[in-house]
């Protein structure tokens, strides 16, 4: 079965996590913060955070922007529950705001309806991999007062044009618009560490909090300890000292996710190559398909930059004469794993039963859900494996033939 995603490990990326266990080190230490420096540099970023996964480098990202009890934060219900978790972890109430009906990310105009006074901060996804409108949404929060955290999980890599704000292309991570990026390292985004995630920001003191914080709030610079000098128990500071000065957690990453992020991210643009060829290739493959909507892009005209993690089609089922589970069963029969992403988070019986959330809140993403079916897209799809899927769903055409014959 060729499945929806996966990683794409080379003997190179073996030797390096070989070589990182061989080391007397093998939890956070030197490689991660060589990984961090190459990451902040690919991004644009002056300060990388590295953290076991991309849900904690969320949570950190709260903490750091000062989020927390009688707050409200407001992402977007097309993305995985981590971007609206992370706002329960920390004591604020998680809001979601509609989607754009062409990038499937979050609408400004939307947000300015739906904005509610309370609102610190608004988590914008980069819904498989194309950004969201960044700038347009940084002026709806920031005028509000609100902060930017833009979860690029699907976007490692990816960037993004801004007409008019210095006409550039600008990378995800590296911007003036989010003031804390998170990108995710799970298997099936464009690199991996198995598990793992970066935080990533141009603020000091957002990254100093942050690395604090991954590792239960200890602080081990001399230069910012707090206990005077004349304490009578903890007056000396020799080299073993350190002061817990907030509540933290573990979120540290290990040398060996480090080495292989370091590994991956040497070839994170023929990752991003490869998948962009592949969406290329179904785009055209399907664009004469009435019951197919291709993914589109809002930036087309500019140049793509998008990462494309995922590929999510908008399919009429009725048209099809079909149920999802029936198409997706047809599919899997000619060996083509696709997938659903995603559920809206505002609809999940969690939500539902904490916050009175209902089907209707959000249109168009509830409509979105209706139609959305992923289908498999990775680097290491062959031309036989993007052949076999083009197949596959081509093949689901004889249907609506024979639907309309009948009906007739
Ligand atoms: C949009 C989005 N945000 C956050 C996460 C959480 O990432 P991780 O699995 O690294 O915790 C994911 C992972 O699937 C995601 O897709």
């Amino acid at each position: 079965m060729i499945p929806y995603g996966r990683q794409t490990i080379s003997e190179d990326d073996i030797e390096a996590v070989a070589s990182a266990l061989r080391s007397n080190l093998i939890t956070q230490g030197p490689v991660v913060e060589v990984f961090e420096h190459r990451f902040a540099e690919r991004v644009g970023a002056k300060y990388a955070v590295a953290v076991n996964n991309a849900t904690s480098a969320l949570q950190l990202a709260m903490r750091v922007a000062g989020i927390g009890q009688g707050h409200r934060v407001v992402t977007s219900p097309i993305t995985f529950l981590s971007s609206a978790n992370a706002a329960v972890y920390v004591g604020a109430i998680p809001d979601f705001s509609d989607i754009d009906a062409t990038s499937y990310t979050l609408s400004p105009a939307a947000l300015v309806n739906n904005w509610k006074p309370d609102t610190r901060a608004v988590v914008a996804v980069d819904y498989a991999g194309q950004a969201c409108d960044l700038p347009e949404i940084s002026r709806v929060a920031r005028a509000r007062g609100a902060v930017v955290i833009s979860d690029a999980c699907h976007a490692v890599g990816g960037g993004f044009h801004a007409a008019g704000d210095g006409d550039r292309t600008w990378c995800l991570g590296g911007n003036p618009w989010a003031d804390i990026t998170v990108f995710s390292f799970h298997p099936v985004k464009t690199m991996t560490t198995g598990e793992g995630g970066m935080l990533v920001t141009d603020r000091k003191d957002l990254a100093d909090l942050a690395r604090s914080l991954r590792s239960h709030g200890m602080v081990r610079d001399a230069a910012r300890f707090e206990t005077p000098d004349d304490d009578p128990v903890l007056g000396e500071k020799g080299p073993w000292f350190y002061e817990m000065q907030s509540l933290g957690w573990n979120f540290r990453m290990t040398e060996f996710q480090a080495a292989l992020g370091l590994s991956q991210l040497s070839r994170l643009d023929s990752f991003l190559a490869r998948r962009r060829e592949i969406v290329a290739t179904y785009n055209a493959a399907f664009s004469d398909l009435e019951w197919f909507r291709v993914p589109r892009l809002r930036h087309l005209a500019d140049g793509d930059t998008t990462s494309w993690h995922l590929y999510t089609a908008q399919v009429d089922f009725p048209m099809l004469g079909r149920t999802r589970t029936q198409v997706m069963a047809e599919l899997a029969l000619a060996g083509v794993g696709a997938h659903v992403l995603y559920i809206p988070v505002h609809l999940q019986p969690w939500y539902r039963k904490n916050y009175g959330y209902r089907p209707g809140m959000c249109p168009v993403a509830e409509e979105f859900y209706r139609r959305a079916l992923t289908l498999p897209l990775y680097p290491m799809m062959s031309e036989v494996d993007v052949a076999q899927v083009i197949s596959a769903v081509r093949a689901l055409a004889p249907a609506v033939t024979n639907a309309v014959a009948a009906a007739a």
